[in-house]
């Protein structure tokens, strides 16, 4: 038996962007909006209704699902997988949206590579470290690492976060 798979393009379609951003394909980003001056890097999606804050750089083979918003100046590590649908009825909502939950992000938050998030909301001045899964709330600046991710080290108001250099 010989059949034809059905086949869809991945691609970038009906996203707002601003100033100056810098995509690497393959990309499949589709009905979010991309603030100026931010990086998006190969093999990464982004769904619709997903706000991204001016400058922030999001790595390669990121996830961004449909409910999360971005602050600006944040570092989205490679391979970072955002989560909408805790699979709270003991299985995926399979596309009852009404289940989806949302995720904010805030300024100068830093996610380390392969990372999880899930719907969850994340103060300004974060970092959150590799390989860390983070299930609850972040409300207090700082380091969290570990599954599920707990706070390291505290960071004073005053730190200086993300200085991450433009590889533009
Ligand atoms: C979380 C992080 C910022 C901490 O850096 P740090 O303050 O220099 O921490 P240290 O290396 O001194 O480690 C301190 C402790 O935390 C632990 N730790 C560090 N990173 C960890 C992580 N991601 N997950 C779990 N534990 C971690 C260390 O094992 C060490 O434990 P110990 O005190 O029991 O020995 C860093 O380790 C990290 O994960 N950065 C992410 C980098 C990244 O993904 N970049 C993406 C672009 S390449």
């Amino acid at each position: 038996m010989l059949n034809e798979p059905i086949i869809q393009a991945s691609g970038i379609k009906n996203v707002r962007f601003g100033e100056n951003v810098k995509l690497v394909q393959p990309l499949n980003l589709y009905g979010c909006t991309i603030g100026k001056d931010c990086f998006v890097g190969p093999f990464t999606e982004i769904q619709a209704n997903v706000v991204v804050g001016e400058r922030t750089r999001i790595q390669s083979h990121s996830f961004i699902c449909e409910g999360v918003t971005i602050g600006s100046d944040c570092f989205i590590g490679h391979g970072v997988m955002f989560i909408n649908d805790r699979f709270k009825d003991a299985g995926p909502a399979c596309g009852d949206k009404s289940k989806w939950e949302k995720t904010t992000i805030g300024n100068n938050v830093s996610i380390g590579s392969n990372a999880t998030i899930l719907p969850v909301t994340i103060c300004n001045g974060v970092v959150i470290g590799a390989g860390s899964v983070v299930t609850k709330d972040i409300l207090e600046r700082g380091v969290y690492v570990g599954n599920p991710a707990r706070l390291k080290t505290s960071l004073p108001l005053t730190s200086t976060l993300n200085p991450h250099p433009s590889t533009k």
